[in-house]
């Protein structure tokens, strides 16, 4: 399969009054064509950012780009202009949120909006617009797509209106998909039939998605491939399966171990002890060492391991061999 994205060694920072927030110190991601990548990590990880700079969609003060190139479709996107960008954003790389309002507009109804959309980066005309826009709410499997076309946006339920998001996403025929936290406000069961509909796109379409959640359950289900972020790093990343059956980072185990298992009953839930370190000041060498079960003294704390393998990657000086999680 071809390379679709790649991100290679992006570092980023916020000047802020308190100091210098060492978001991303070492992101390496990539994304093949018609795959799904999910991004998971603890709240703060750098997960949202690392979506928001493939886009440019940081604003730049507060955030730095210390260093970093960002590959689209084999062109070098970190490089674009504004203009250029203008070109990716929607049409080729499309992205969605936790909370569909704020891409929603509550003064327009939802046809107006998507026609909008839709002749902004193609030249048609609006009876045009609307067929496409019908179409595509079929795809994504939405009762009668006439009438939606005259709702406002707060007469919708929340799988509503996520669905409406992704609609939206895919009128452009974006080859990649970046779905941020897209179903964590949902109820379970609306959740399980959005993953359900990204699935089907991806395999319908050969859509390339980038999944990011805290969530491992989620990415079991859907995901190709996994990328574990924790304080800036992308500290594992490897085939779904590879994951679960053999994780290697302790970040990773700890992760996996918080997961209730379903086939027995457990007294309590491992958890990873202490918490997300401050970005101002984070602890030298690998950014996880003081909360680590397998720190090497002298080694972990001085250096910050990269990420190194073949096709199962890890970032550790001091990782486990294989073998469950459990
Ligand atoms: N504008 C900003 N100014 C300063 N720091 C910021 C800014 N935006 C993000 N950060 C910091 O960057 C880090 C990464 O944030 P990010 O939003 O990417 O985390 P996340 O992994 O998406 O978390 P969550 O699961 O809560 O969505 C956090 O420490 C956050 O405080
Ligand atoms: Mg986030």
């Amino acid at each position: 399969m071809k390379e679709l994205l790649r991100i290679e060694n992006l570092r980023l920072y916020f000047d802020t009054e308190e100091g210098t927030v060492k978001a991303l110190e070492d992101v390496n991601l990539s994304v093949k064509e018609g795959e799904i990548v999910g991004v998971v990590g603890e709240t703060g990880s750098g997960k949202s950012i690392t979506a928001m700079s493939i886009l440019k969609l940081i604003p730049s003060p507060p955030a730095r780009m210390l260093s970093g190139k960002i590959w689209f479709d084999g062109q070098e996107i970190s490089s674009f202009d504004e203009e250029k960008m203008r070109e990716i954003r929607g049409k080729k790389i499309a992205m969605i949120f936790q909370e569909p309002m704020t891409s929603l507009n509550p003064t327009f109804t939802v046809g107006e909006q998507l026609c909008d959309v839709l002749m902004t980066h193609e030249k048609i005309e609006k009876k045009q617009a609307i067929e496409k826009i019908i179409e595509v709410f079929k795809l994504v499997r939405m009762q009668d797509p006439v009438a939606l076309l005259d709702k406002y946006p707060h007469q919708l339920s929340g799988g509503m209106r996520q669905r409406v998001m992704i609609a939206m996403a895919l009128l452009c025929n974006p080859k990649l998909l970046i779905a941020d936290e897209a179903t964590t406000a949902l109820d379970v069961t609306i959740q399980a039939q959005i993953l359900g509909l990204i699935k089907r796109m991806n395999e319908q379409l050969k859509l390339s998605v980038l999944l990011i959640t805290h969530n491992f359950g989620i990415v079991a289900q859907i995901c190709d491939k996994v990328a574990v972020m924790y304080a800036g790093y992308v500290v594992e990343i490897a085939d779904i399966k590879e994951v679960f059956a053999r994780p290697r980072h302790p970040y990773t185990r700890g992760l996996l171990s918080a997961i209730p298992p379903i086939d027995r009953k457990v007294e309590r839930l491992r958890i990873i002890e202490g918490s997300v370190p401050n970005l101002i000041e984070p602890p030298s060498g690998c950014r996880f060492h003081p909360r680590c079960e397998r720190f090497v003294p002298g080694v972990c704390d001085v250096e910050a391991p990269k990420l190194a393998g073949d096709e199962h990657m890890v970032a550790c000086f001091n990782p486990y061999n294989g073998g469950g999680s459990r």
